[in-house]
């Protein structure tokens, strides 16, 4: 299940004024006011750690083809990352400044955990923390970033309306500075 939390503005001091929101009903209408479309989906098809990219789209072919009626998308493929992923941070680097796309980022989180920070046009940078079952439409043009959480783990099917459209445009904005990639979910909870 997601989390969204709505940071205090970089060096206002007010930590405390942070707010967390964990009901699944709140998440999906806090999301969707900022139109980003979440839902759940179970992942429900194990599949081995070390399978193939090819392996999870076959284990998953039914919910693609929902997925690509739903929303007009041609392809889908598979991010699958492990912290001894080769150039792993060289590959972070592309999505953990701000950023937008030509086309909608559409990601079914099947393991694993990240965190995506989205900048609205007139509004507060917010997070959201997605992990395994969780379907997120960021749409085109949306400022955001992207990072892992600590365990550097995320298994996640993408889908493309066309694979082109989804170079990242950097705004340099700096904004992302400002902000700790740091996820907050029920594993950081747990340690207190
Ligand atoms: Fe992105």
């Amino acid at each position: 299940m997601a989390s969204v939390k709505i940071p205090p503005r970089p060096g206002s001091g007010q930590a405390d004024n942070q707010v967390t929101i964990r009901d699944r009903a709140e998440v999906t209408a806090f999301l969707a006011g900022h139109g980003i479309e979440y839902e759940r989906w179970t992942p429900e098809h194990p599949v081995a750690p070390d399978a193939s990219a090819d392996a999870v789209l076959t284990a998953y072919a039914r919910e693609i083809d929902t997925l690509k009626a739903r929303g007009g998308y041609a392809t889908a493929d598979v991010i699958d990352v492990k912290p001894e992923t080769p150039n792993l941070d060289m590959m972070l680097a592309k999505f953990n400044r701000e950023h937008w796309h030509d086309e909608d980022e559409v990601r079914f989180i099947i393991e694993g955990r990240g965190l995506f920070h989205v900048h609205p046009p007139a509004g507060e940078v917010f997070a959201i923390e997605v992990e395994a079952g969780d379907l997120i439409r960021v749409p085109r043009g949306t400022h955001h970033w992207f990072d892992l959480c600590g365990e550097k783990r995320i298994r996640a099917i993408r889908l493309f309306q066309d694979t082109a459209g989804w170079t990242p445009h950097y705004t340099e904005s700096g904004v992302d500075k400002g902000f700790e990639p740091v996820c907050f979910g029920p594993a950081y909870v747990a340690r207190g």
